[in-house]
C-alpha cells in the first residue's frame, strides 16, 4: 500500500504492474531529455545576437524539425501499444471473480465456488482495530490464491464506479448494465490496497478495496469453510 511521502507507483506486486512502471521510468526519460534540450535552447535565445535579414524559409530545418520528434514519438508510442495488448489479453483464468460497485461498497461473487458472495464496508474510523488503516480497511476481505491467473468481472448496480488497485496495476470501471473483465496474477503474498475511482457520490472516498493475497491451499481452505 501507498504510505507516507510516497509519491511515485507503489511496488507491483503483478508482472503487469512491473510492465506498467518500466513504461513510466522510459517515457518519462525520454520527456526529461525533450524538456532539457528545449530549455537549454529557449535559454541560449536570450545570448544570442546574430539576425538574417533576408531569412524567409528553411526547408531543410523545417524538415528535420517535423520528422525527428515523429520518429521519437514512436518510441513511446510502440511499447504503450504493446502493454495496452498485454494488459487486454486473458490467460486461462482459473478463479473468476465478480465485483459489484454499489453506493457505496463493493459486492463480491465467486461464481466458480457454489455462488459464494459478500459485500465488503468500509470499517468506519470509529470502529477501527488500533492496527488497522483508516479509510482503506474493509469488513470482508477480497481472499485470492497468489500465482494464479485471475478473471475479474467489473459491474455496477447505481452509476458508474472503478475498481481500481494499483499494486495490481489493474483499473476497471464498473457500469450499470456492462460487465467489464481483465485479469492479473499476484506474485506474492500479503494485503493489496485500492479504492474507487470513478466519482460516484458523497461516499466516493469511503468504498475502498482490500485484496488478501494467500497461497493457493490457504485459499482452498477459506473456500471450503465459506461452503459448509
Ligand atoms: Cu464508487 Cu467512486
Amino acid at each position: 500500500m501507498s504510505t507516507w511521502a510516497n509519491l511515485g507507483l507503489q511496488d507491483s506486486a503483478s508482472p503487469l504492474m512491473e510492465q506498467l512502471i518500466f513504461f513510466h521510468d522510459h517515457a518519462l526519460l525520454i520527456l526529461v531529455m525533450i524538456t532539457v534540450l528545449v530549455g537549454y535552447l529557449m535559454f541560449m535565445l536570450f545570448f544570442n545576437n546574430y539576425v538574417n535579414r533576408f531569412l524567409l524559409h528553411g526547408q531543410l530545418i523545417e524538415m528535420i524539425w517535423t520528422i525527428l520528434p515523429a520518429i521519437i514519438l514512436l518510441f513511446i508510442d510502440l511499447p504503450s501499444l504493446r502493454l495496452l495488448y498485454l494488459l487486454d489479453e486473458i490467460n486461462e483464468p482459473s478463479v473468476t471473480l465478480k465485483s459489484i460497485g454499489h453506493q457505496w461498497y463493493w459486492s463480491y461473487e465467486y461464481s466458480d465456488f457454489n455462488n459464494i458472495e459478500f459485500d465488503s464496508y468500509m470499517i468506519p474510523t470509529n470502529e477501527l482495530a488500533t492496527d488497522g488503516f483508516r479509510l482503506l480497511d474493509v469488513d470482508n476481505r477480497v481472499v485470492l490464491p497468489m500465482n494464479s491467473q485471475i478473471r475479474i468481472l467489473v459491474t455496477a448496480a447505481d452509476v458508474i464506479h472503478s475498481w481500481t488497485v494499483p499494486a495490481l496495476g489493474v483499473k476497471v470501471d464498473g457500469t450499470p448494465g456492462r460487465l467489464n473483465q481483465t485479469n492479473f496474477f499476484i506474485n506474492r503474498p500479503g494485503f493489496f490496497y485500492g479504492q474507487c475511482s470513478e466519482i460516484c457520490g458523497a461516499n466516493h472516498s469511503f468504498m475502498p478495496i482490500v485484496i488478501e493475497s494467500v497461497p493457493v491451499n490457504y485459499f482452498i481452505k477459506w473456500i471450503s469453510s465459506n461452503n459448509s
